[in-house]
């Protein structure tokens, strides 16, 4: 590891991207300070294995003052703004709370920028939910947005700004528009990790069924791990631009739960169900980017395909659910079952999240 002599402030470092992204700075020498709020449990489970490596600030994207102060204290050279309401169902049950985070919080973010030392270089996770309904397929940096959800509409506004600030300041703010990525650290009420932790559950015996909405919504789905290096480059241009990052590839739910069923010997159509409570009141219907841009400005490439990742998640729950049945797995007859799905497993270190979510 070679010293860069840089220091990254990275908001929402306790989610899944600023896990990974967080790992990959410090793998390039940076110094890595996170931000996190105030909460009376703790939630630092997916950079629990590099807390000693890196520094936390308290700060809220809500409150101006502590962005001010996180900046005049940890004297970044690059901000990542990864702090969101992220889930999109919440953002129709707590919309004005998802417009203070994830559309707000990114002016206050700028604003105290702006204040404290505008040479700072800016990284805005924008959303593909931005495309919506979309206007044209695959959607590249030029596509108009169409959100179908107050988080998508504060994205929105999130990304505008984060152009205004550019044009306007001069600050070398970039919006970096990702499609759906997804690990065995993703939060357990995303679809993805929804139907890995099901699968597993169900592979284990401790579960007989999967309850979902849309099984025919189609998403972009990559790996959270390729997609930090993007937003890493991007900073490291000369000029500031936006991108499109997307593997080009899209899926239906419905292929998910069979690839993730396949993967442990086993039929979705015998244990996935639908619920309407799960079905959206406006739905996001297809997404497919166009990563080209990204191709050939940064030289970007997604590395782990839509199978390996569908696999890597079914590995991961399997294995930690194995190990939260501690003691009992000797008296039941699972093993043999865990070791016939054990073939495609992923030896890199994912951490998973065990937290549990209403999905
Ligand atoms: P995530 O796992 O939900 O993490 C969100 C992070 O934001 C958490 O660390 C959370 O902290 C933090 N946060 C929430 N409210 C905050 C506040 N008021 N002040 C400061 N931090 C706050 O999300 P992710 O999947 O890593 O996504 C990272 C970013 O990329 C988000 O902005 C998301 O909207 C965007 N994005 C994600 C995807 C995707 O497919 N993953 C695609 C496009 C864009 P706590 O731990 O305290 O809750
Ligand atoms: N969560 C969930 N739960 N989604 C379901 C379910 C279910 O039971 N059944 C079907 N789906 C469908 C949703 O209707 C949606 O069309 C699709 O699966 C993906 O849903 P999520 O995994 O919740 O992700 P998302 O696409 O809404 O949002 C994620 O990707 C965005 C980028 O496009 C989030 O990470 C956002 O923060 C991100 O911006």
């Amino acid at each position: 590891m070679r010293p860069v002599n840089k220091t990254a402030l990275v908001t929402g470092i306790t989610g899944q991207d600023g896990s990974y992204l967080a790992e990959l700075l410090l793998e390039k020498g940076y110094r890595v300070v996170g931000m996190t709020r105030r909460s009376s449990t703790a939630s630092m489970e997916r950079i629990a294995h590099i807390e000693d490596q890196i520094e936390i600030i308290q700060g809220d994207l809500l409150d101006q003052a502590s962005l001010v102060e996180a900046l005049q204290k940890v004297r970044p050279n690059e901000v990542y703004n990864l702090g969101a309401q992220s889930f999109v169902p919440t953002s129709w049950n707590q919309p004005v709370l998802t417009g203070e985070v994830t559309g707000l919080g990114v002016t206050r973010m700028l604003e105290a920028m702006r204040q404290v030392d505008p040479s700072v270089r800016f990284y805005q996770a924008s959303s593909s939910e931005m495309f919506g309904k979309v206007r044209e397929t695959p959607q590249n940096e030029w596509t108009p947005f169409y959100p179908r959800s107050p988080y998508g509409a504060a994205k929105v506004f999130a990304h505008y700004l984060t152009v205004n600030y550019r044009e306007s300041y001069g600050i070398f703010a970039v919006s970096g528009i990702l499609f759906n990525h997804e690990s065995p650290r993703r939060g357990l009420e995303f679809v993805t990790r929804k139907v890995s932790d099901g699968v597993a559950r169900i592979k284990l015996g401790m579960a007989e069924k999967i309850t979902l909405g849309n099984l025919d919504a189609d998403r972009d789905w990559g790996f959270a791990g390729d997609y930090v290096k993007a937003m890493w480059l991007m900073l490291q241009q000369d000029q500031p631009r936006d991108y499109v990052i997307a593997t080009g590839k899209s899926h239906t739910v419905r292929h998910l739960c069979d690839t993730a069923f396949r993967h442990v010997g086993l039929d979705y159509r015998d244990h996935v169900v639908t619920d309407p409570t799960f079905v959206r009141p406006a739905e996001v219907d297809r997404l497919l980017g166009d990563p080209s841009r990204a191709r050939e400005d940064l030289g970007w490439r997604p590395n782990v395909s839509f199978e390996e990742l569908v696999a890597m998640m079914v590995d991961a729950d399997m294995e930690r659910l194995w190990e939260h049945k501690g003691s009992s797995r000797k008296n039941s007859n699972v093993s043999s079952k865990r070791a016939s799905t054990s073939s495609n497993g992923s030896s890199r270190k994912h951490v998973p999240a065990s937290t549990s979510h209403k999905s």
